[in-house]
């Protein structure tokens, strides 16, 4: 099992490009299922998730084209088995986001409920009631959701929580459903809007991705389109703080501070200087940041994406910050590995407050979700002398070229197998 040494002290400098957005690649590459012709994709990240995600489809018998680097031809017109499989699904839950569109284009679909995961239960409950109000007959046995309909038929849909792939599997179903769907409580997300973009450039009719009411008007069928992936807000934001964190100065490229407002904010707040371009943003960090609170919420509140690296920055920062994560009922593990580099958290509920300390000690820890194992880097970059991060499969879900990156501004870190 791969582990990434990181030396702590490095202050951060240069230039790098950001990855296309992963939770946006995922439902769009699943949004080839709907349309028989081929469809084109640029600015893919190099991921484990999206190859997960493409080996999941090719079983599915689309056929899947690399062009270059970050290019990719998906061709929907050969799909002939609509089944995710548990062995795909248990490594990703994103997978659930073939569901909507499977039944929509073959009305039929078998699809492994994904497991729960370490930050929460994460049902998809949402997912089935949506496809069940467009008239999918869905039943779940021995761990499979099997769905069918002959058509689905538009419907007034409101989700019981703002869920983002809920949201993204209703709008893909929708669009060849029979009618109008409107969803309400719809994710707001910055990939929601992503996918919409894409999803009508396949020749659908939405309107309102973006806001909390999208309006779907379903169609016969789509066709083949060339769609670029938007740049990683959460890559972006995660590589924002390890330059705050080690009172660094970098420029991140091909990226935006669009849909970043809530995290450019703190850092702003936290003593940061931010400066936005137009496809790049730089940001000139004190030499100690000042403690920032920050309460999750659904777009375009601050993400809970971002939390578990606003805790790492926390720990070194001057003052005590109060974090509340609302989304996840468990997303505070880092908080376990933090301590252990000598931060000092205290976890009370779905609060978690830290106490900046003059300085963290480097150690051995455990990477134990994606985002967690964000913020076990973060700290390892700025906590004194060698960080071993153990089980670092869980960045490489997320994080394109990380050490590439990280060595790019100047970090110590190098993979050890
Ligand atoms: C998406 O997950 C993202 N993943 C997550 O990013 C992100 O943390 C999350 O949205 C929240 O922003 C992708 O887009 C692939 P939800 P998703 O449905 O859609 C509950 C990362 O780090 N819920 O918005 O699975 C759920 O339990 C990942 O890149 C139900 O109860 O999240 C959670 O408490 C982690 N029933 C809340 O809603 C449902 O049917 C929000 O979940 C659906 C959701």
């Amino acid at each position: 099992m791969d582990k990434l040494l990181i030396q702590g002290g490095a202050v951060l400098s240069g230039e790098v490009a950001i990855s296309g957005a992963k939770n946006a690649a995922l439902p769009i590459l699943c949004a080839a299922l709907l349309t028989t012709e081929p469809v084109h994709f640029t600015n893919v990240p190099q991921l484990n998730d999206i190859s997960t995600m493409l080996r999941l489809l090719a079983d599915m018998g689309v056929g899947v084209t690399k062009d270059g680097v970050d290019g990719l031809t998906l061709d929907g017109g050969k799909l002939n088995n609509p089944v995710a499989s548990y062995e795909m699904v248990k490594t990703m839950r994103a997978a659930i986001l073939v569901l909507g569109p499977l039944v929509a284009r073959c009305g039929e679909a078998r699809v492994s409920l994904p497991g729960g995961c370490a930050i929460g239960a994460r049902p998809v409950d949402q997912h089935i009631k949506g496809l069940q109000a467009m008239g999918a007959e869905i039943s779940v046995e021995h761990g499979y959701v099997h769905a069918k309909a002959s058509r689905l038929k538009g419907a007034r849909i409101c989700t019981d929580m703002v869920t983002v792939t809920g949201t993204e599997n209703l709008m893909m179903a929708a669009c060849l459903a029979d009618g109008e769907t409107v969803i309400e409580n719809a994710a707001r997300e910055p990939e929601v809007v992503d996918l919409a973009n894409c999803l009508v450039s396949m020749g659908a009719r939405i309107s309102g991705a973006g806001t909390d009411v999208i309006r779907i008007q379903g169609v016969e069928k789509l066709h083949g389109a060339t769609h670029s992936i938007m740049p990683d807000r959460i890559e972006t934001g995660t590589y924002l703080c390890a330059a705050a964190v080690t009172g660094g100065d970098v420029r991140l490229l091909k990226t935006s501070a669009a849909y970043l407002d809530t995290v450019v904010d703190k850092l702003m707040d936290a003593g940061c200087d931010i400066t936005v371009e137009r496809d790049s943003i730089r940001l000139v960090a004190p030499k100690r940041l000042k403690a920032v609170s920050l309460r999750t919420a659904p777009y375009p509140a601050f993400p809970t994406d971002m939390q578990a690296q606003f805790m790492a920055i926390n720990c070194v920062a001057e003052g005590v910050a109060t974090i509340r994560e609302t989304i996840f009922e468990n997303r505070f593990m880092h908080a376990n590995e933090l301590a252990r580099l000598g931060a000092d958290i205290q976890i009370e509920g779905s609060n978690a407050i830290v106490r900046g300390v003059a300085r963290l000690e480097g150690a051995t820890v455990m990477a134990t979700d994606l985002r967690a194992s964000a913020s076990l880097v973060i700290a390892g970059l700025v906590a004194q002398g060698e960080t071993l991060i153990d089980r670092i499969y869980h960045l490489d879900r997320g994080y394109a070229q990380i050490e590439e990156k990280l060595t790019k501004l100047g970090a110590i870190v190098k993979r050890v197998h």
